[in-house]
């Protein structure tokens, strides 16, 4: 009876591990691709001594059992010096191939591109429950799509805004906390090829720990340098309808930013409206498959920030005493809001 629910879930696991852009097993960058060598190493010699020691114990079993009206006590052996010396050598030889490849691997993802020129240089900033991205050396700020070049090393410098969150993008590298009081971590990875890429924090941190997504957008350099320079547009555009504009500058740009007005401590919302997803688990697909189109997202998440996401700072709208009528539209702004 047992057996189906554990089928189940082991099934849906596996369901899990199949998503390409979410996949461990599906690497999709040198990174992601050195871990999964070592994952397979350590299987495979995990697999050969399961079975060696099964198919011994399995024999030995068989062989050495009871008979029927054996009455005596086998022979007593006690201590064998050549065995002691074999089981002890092999595991020293087995932890040795174990090793070798995974300090290698460990001293390859420790350079961090910190002082390497032709690096993108990022901030990553974490916070419950959302991803901040800065781009240093082009003064761009944005949140939740992080926006890189494909083939081109990304030097990650990380900390947080307020607890320990950790940066994941399983198919492109392993974990890294972003940790508090100043400090900064440093790594590196790189996607080889275009695509998007989803990210996760790792580390338990909130109630809504486990919606606080991301994703990463490998894109050509000449989409890159293009994303740049419209990021870099200084002008803000704000709703035609003045009301609106008015309740917009009066009420949101109190804690987000838009081009060169508002106050960044919520999420910038520059160029929202090209964005893959609503507060990083909304997704934006207009053909409805996946997710849904982008203004029915903006409005799920400004009827209600809270039932989205749990534990978010983001107050209700509603709270501030805007109507259903100017959330809609400014929903409907937000959408149209695209980078050119
Ligand atoms: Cu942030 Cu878990």
């Amino acid at each position: 009876k047992r057996l189906l629910p554990m089928t189940a879930i082991f099934g849906l696991i596996l369901a899990g591990c199949g998503r390409e852009d979410l996949s461990v097993l599906r690497p999709q960058g040198p990174a992601a691709e050195s871990s999964l060598g070592l994952m397979k190493l350590s299987i495979a010699i995990m697999v050969v001594v399961l079975l060696i020691v099964f198919s011994i114990a399995a024999y030995v079993i068989i062989r050495f059992r009871r008979k029927p009206g054996q009455q005596e006590i086998p022979k007593q052996v006690e201590g064998n010096f050549k065995l002691e010396v074999l089981w002890t050598v092999i595991p020293l030889i087995l932890v040795v191939v174990l090793a070798v490849p995974t300090v290698k691997a460990v001293f390859a993802a420790g350079n961090d591109h910190a002082n390497d020129k032709n690096a993108i240089k990022v901030k990553v900033t974490g916070h419950q429950f959302w991803w901040e991205f800065e781009y240093t050396d082009y003064g761009v700020k944005t949140a939740q799509d992080l926006v890189i070049p494909k083939g081109k090393d990304i030097a990650f410098e990380l900390t947080t805004a307020d607890v320990l969150h950790s940066f994941w993008v399983p198919s492109l590298s392993g974990k890294i906390d972003t940790n508090p009081a100043g400090t900064i971590n440093r790594f590196s990875f790189s996607a080889p090829n275009e695509g998007v890429y989803r990210g996760k924090c790792a580390e338990l941190c909130g109630p809504s720990h486990g919606l606080m997504e991301f994703k990463v957008k490998s894109v050509s350099e000449d989409a890159f340098e293009q994303w740049i320079a419209s990021m870099k547009s200084p002008v803000a555009v704000l709703p035609e309808d003045p009301e609106l504009a008015k309740t917009f500058k009066n009420q949101c740009l109190k804690c987000h930013a838009i081009g060169d007005q508002g106050l960044a401590v919520g999420p910038n919302l520059t160029g929202i409206g090209s964005r893959e997803a609503i507060a990083g688990i909304l997704l934006n697909d207009d053909t409805g498959v996946d997710g849904a189109p982008i203004e029915e997202n903006l409005k799920t998440w400004l009827h209600d920030p809270q039932s989205v996401k749990p534990g978010n700072l983001m107050p209700n709208p509603k709270d501030l005493g805007l109507s259903d009528a100017e959330i809609d539209g400014i929903a409907a702004y937000l959408a149209n809001y695209t980078l050119d």
